[in-house]
């Protein structure tokens, strides 16, 4: 580094990357670990699915400059005036970004919640199954299958979209994803401490285990 430069800061810091790239992980695995039907694992991976978008909805309040909300969800002006005439303010999230980053943590919390209720019907229950009615937990087992192809839907339009700024609109998208930044996208200011990151995620770990510790014990159908 040059002495005298400025400091340089990253636009994705660490637990923005890591997030990103261990939930897209778990989404192949998730599918494959109930094809199998290996379900204590896919209930470890859901719940670190769950885990990493809450820590990540927390650090978009208390995150490094361009992973917190106010950086990026804009109003319907700004999201006009993008259109438009492609004016943004941020290095980070484009005004319609930020909202699809929003609507796929949505449909990810939605998929993790939903497979809490869940049941295969003879070996493995969800640890909310028996917290619900049996017809409500049907209905949100439906739900967690329907669920998965919306959000392998939305999976597609945002590789698709991530794919034409890449190499239609030559925009660097991947590699800050990859190493936090590249020349020409960079923060805006120091990214927080990873510490602040290690005790959200702690929290919320700690935090769904307790919840789920404390669910009602299912009733065996088998005597
Ligand atoms: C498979 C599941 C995936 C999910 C659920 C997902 C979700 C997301 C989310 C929520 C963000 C916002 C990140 C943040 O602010 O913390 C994001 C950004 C991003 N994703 Fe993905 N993603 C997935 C797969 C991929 C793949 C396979 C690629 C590679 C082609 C990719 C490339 C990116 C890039 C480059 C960004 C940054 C966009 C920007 O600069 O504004 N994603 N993704
Ligand atoms: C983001 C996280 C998750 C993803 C992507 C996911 C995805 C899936 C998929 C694709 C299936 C197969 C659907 C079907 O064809 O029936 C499935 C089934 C299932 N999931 Fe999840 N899941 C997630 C989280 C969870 C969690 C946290 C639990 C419970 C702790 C859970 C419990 C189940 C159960 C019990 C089934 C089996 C249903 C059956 O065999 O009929 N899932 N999940």
């Amino acid at each position: 580094m040059m002495r005298g430069a400025e400091a340089r800061h990253p636009l994705w810091d660490l637990p923005v990357r890591l997030s990103h790239w261990v939930i897209t992980l778990c989404l192949p695995a998730a599918w494959w670990t109930a094809e199998e039907g290996l379900l204590e694992l896919h209930a470890w991976i859901g719940y670190t699915v769950l885990t990493l978008v809450l820590a990540r909805l927390a650090w978009g309040v208390c995150g490094s400059p361009q992973a917190r909300f106010g950086d990026f969800l804009r109003g319907p002006r700004a999201i006009l005036a993008y259109l438009r005439e492609g004016r943004r303010e941020t290095p980070g999230h484009n005004p319609l970004g930020g909202w699809s980053a929003m609507a796929l943590w949505a449909l990810l919390l939605a998929q993790a919640v939903s497979g809490l209720y869940n049941s295969d019907g003879i070996l493995f229950d969800g640890p909310l199954y028996a917290a619900v009615d049996g017809d409500l937990a049907d209905k949100l087992g439906a739900f967690h299958e329907t669920a998965f192809n919306v959000l392998l839907a939305f999976v597609g339009l945002h590789v698709a979209t991530i794919a034409v700024y890449q190499w239609g609109r030559k925009q660097q998208l991947l590699v800050p994803m990859i190493r936090g930044s590249a020349p020409g996208r960079e923060g805006t200011g120091p990214a927080a401490p990873l510490a602040r990151w290690l005790f959200l995620l702690d929290l919320v770990a700690l935090a769904l285990l307790a919840i789920l510790a404390a669910a009602p014990e299912p009733v065996s159908s088998w005597w």
